[in-house]
């Protein structure tokens, strides 16, 4: 049975859900919470729907299992995906992230935005449909960053043509004007700092969605009255082995140095 003390059920594909996490941690410390990490899939950005699609049914059935109060796929490529069938398949609060095109182009000064995201992120229905209904006379630039979430999940050390390949990508759009720079993955987090420094003294902002979600995530266990004021635990586990269980949680602690 469901109740205030059950955990909040995080997911992605590996530890990029980690960066919404701790928004959501920092916002309220005392939930109980359970990762998963499915590091056996990672990444899946690029991979064919049906393949998402059953990798992100199969992670929310372990956490349903394992008594999930509520679950946040943490993954703006499973959500693109398959977030209309899992909203149909499942009756649990679902809190799901998708790229924050609102308030950059709310804050864009020059009307270019840039949207950094996995391909089928990118060729999504719900980015074309948010797209759609918000964008009136500026423009998207929207950037595949193939190969960052390789990045993030290796070992720590970035090499000098990871850190090209990272330029690459933040220069795409500066150079076709964008002063907003949205991070439509969450495993990009991880990589600010290096972006920070590719952007220098341009004017030129980054903006994770990772916050607004730890808002979302309140106001829904608010209205089910399923807020826990007694918790603290955090639990990490994986489709793959301890290993891989104690790199997600060493890149969570790393996570909250950064
Ligand atoms: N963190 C996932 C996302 O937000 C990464 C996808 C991948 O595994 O490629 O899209």
């Amino acid at each position: 049975m469901k109740n205030k003390n059950s955990p909040i059920a995080i997911f992605d594909s590996g530890i990029g859900g980690l960066t919404v996490l701790r928004e959501v941690q920092k916002s309220l410390p005392y939930e109980n919470y359970i990762y998963y990490g499915d590091g056996k899939s990672c990444p899946i950005g690029n991979l064919p729907h049906s393949e998402i699609m059953s990798i992100t049914i199969n992670a929310i059935n372990i956490l349903v299992e394992r008594g999930a109060k509520m679950i946040i796929i943490a993954c703006n490529t499973a959500t693109a995906v398959a977030i209309k069938k899992i909203r149909e398949l499942y009756s649990i609060p679902i809190v799901a992230i998708e790229p924050a095109v609102k308030p950059a182009l709310n804050s864009s000064k020059s009307g270019v935005i840039g949207v950094l995201a996995t391909q089928r992120t990118i060729d999504g229905k719900p980015l074309k449909e948010l797209c759609a209904r918000l964008v009136t006379d500026q423009k998207v630039v929207f950037v595949a960053g193939n190969g960052l979430v390789e990045i993030v999940e290796g070992d720590g050390v970035l090499s000098a043509s990871n850190y090209s390949l990272i330029e690459g990508y933040i220069e795409e759009m500066i150079s076709q004007g964008a002063d907003q720079i949205v991070l439509g993955c969450t495993h990009y987090p991880f990589l600010i700092k290096t972006m920070q420094e590719i952007i220098g003294s341009r004017n030129v902002t980054i903006i994770n969605p990772a916050p607004s979600i730890a808002v979302q995530v309140e106001k829904l266990l608010a209205t089910d009255a399923l807020l826990n004021k007694n918790g603290g635990k955090i639990e990490f586990c994986s489709s793959l082995d301890k290993r891989y269980n104690d790199f997600i949680e060493k890149n969570y602690y790393k996570l909250l140095s950064l």
